[in-house]
């Protein structure tokens, strides 16, 4: 389809709105199909009411991640989103753990410790994501209390984010993936006098529980290019455009065949005078959107703190809240850090997860 404009429309996309005017994209293939930039009066979240089933939901993780806990939260043939904490105790490495369901990807909330694999040790802290591909064995092994967001991924595996025009070593280079360390696997376990023994297959959402009489990690030495590894947001280099926002897809961190994983990371605001500087306000058509508020100052949202997630489903508008609208004029930094899945089909929200879920958050764009 060629573009076509008519009435007030801008020349670039997220820049030089029309003062009291906003500006909504509508778009398909998540960022990157055919999209047109309406301009209207008012934002479309300014709903009054909303029935029936799609609505934007949001669910505090916070009393879920104070126990342990391995919780599945949203759902679909694709994916599986959950909360998992662990606890120090002595059980951690006696016990292995291996996802025939799929890659298994962790990223750490709180915490620190280290993951035992058979290619060798792994160390992680807040911030850190550690992908585990699928039928990897591996083992928790917590210093202090750790809460995971897990994000298992069941019908393809996790690769890089095309970089395209940007090249190969922008929004993270590759030396920035820390892998398994064998030397320091085997020094841990001998300061542990043993390993697991114990490993717990997930096939299926079934576990079959397989037993030996010696420590399943003995290898030696290995070679490949299939091994868990783990990358720190601190590692990461986020994009941005001095002159114009850029979309969510501009931070992508790993991406499936059905779905994406973005990170937002604390950056420079937009510094042309007339460039937006909030999100935009947007349907994105063809995809699910689910957002976890890992740390920081949450500019685009009223009322959240760290351990909040929402899913804005594929069916309405999202944008930033009007308060967020307001108060962006005199910021010139970001201080958030958030992770985003983007799922190309409709997730389901577990039932377990009802008593999380904050059942006011569809009027939160209500002007107050
Ligand atoms: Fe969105």
């Amino acid at each position: 389809m060629h573009q076509y404009q008519q009435g007030t429309y801008t020349k670039q996309a997220h820049k030089a709105i029309p003062e009291g005017c906003f500006e909504e994209e509508q778009g398909l293939k998540g960022f990157f199909g055919p999209a047109s930039h309406l301009i209207k009066k008012e934002p479309s979240t300014r709903w009054q009411k909303i029935e029936g089933p799609l609505k934007p939901r949001m669910f505090d993780l916070v009393p879920a991640f104070a126990n342990p806990v391995d919780q599945r939260i949203l759902f679909n043939r694709d994916l599986s989103i959950g909360v998992k904490t662990v606890l120090p105790q002595s059980e951690n490495s006696k016990n292995a753990f291996r996802n025939a369901d799929g890659d298994q990807l962790y990223f750490c909330h709180q915490g620190s410790g280290v993951f035992l694999t058979e290619y060798g040790l792994l160390n992680y802290r807040a911030g850190h994501y550690i992908v585990v591909p699928k039928c990897l064995t591996h083992s928790i092994v917590p210093e202090e209390p750790s809460q995971f967001l897990t994000v298992e991924n069941r019908t393809s595996h996790y690769q890089e984010p095309d970089r395209g025009l940007v090249g190969r070593h922008a929004i993270y280079d590759t030396a920035a993936l820390e892998k398994p360390d064998l030397d320091q696997m085997q020094a841990y376990l001998k300061s542990l006098g043993d390993g697991p023994i114990r490993i717990h297959v997930k096939r299926l959402d079934q576990i079959t529980k397989f037993e030996y009489d010696k420590s399943i990690y003995d290898t030696v030495g290995w070679k490949g290019d299939l091994f868990p590894f783990t990358l720190h947001t601190d590692d990461m280099m986020p994009l941005m455009s001095h002159r114009a926002h850029l979309p969510p897809s501009a931070h992508t961190t790993f991406v499936a065949k059905e779905f994406v994983i973005c990170t937002f990371l604390p950056r420079p605001l937009e510094s042309d005078e007339d460039a937006l500087k909030v999100p935009f306000y947007h349907q994105n058509i063809d995809y699910d959107e689910v957002l976890f508020y890992h740390r920081g100052d949450f500019f685009s949202r009223d009322n959240l703190h760290a351990g909040m997630m929402s899913l804005h489903p594929a069916g309405f508008p999202h944008g930033p809240h009007p308060k967020a609208v307001k108060s962006i004029k005199g910021k010139t930094q970001t201080n958030e850090y958030a992770v985003m899945i983007d799922s190309r089909w409709p997730l389901e929200v577990d039932e377990s997860a009802g008593g999380l879920e904050l059942s006011e958050y569809w009027k939160s764009w209500q002007s107050k």
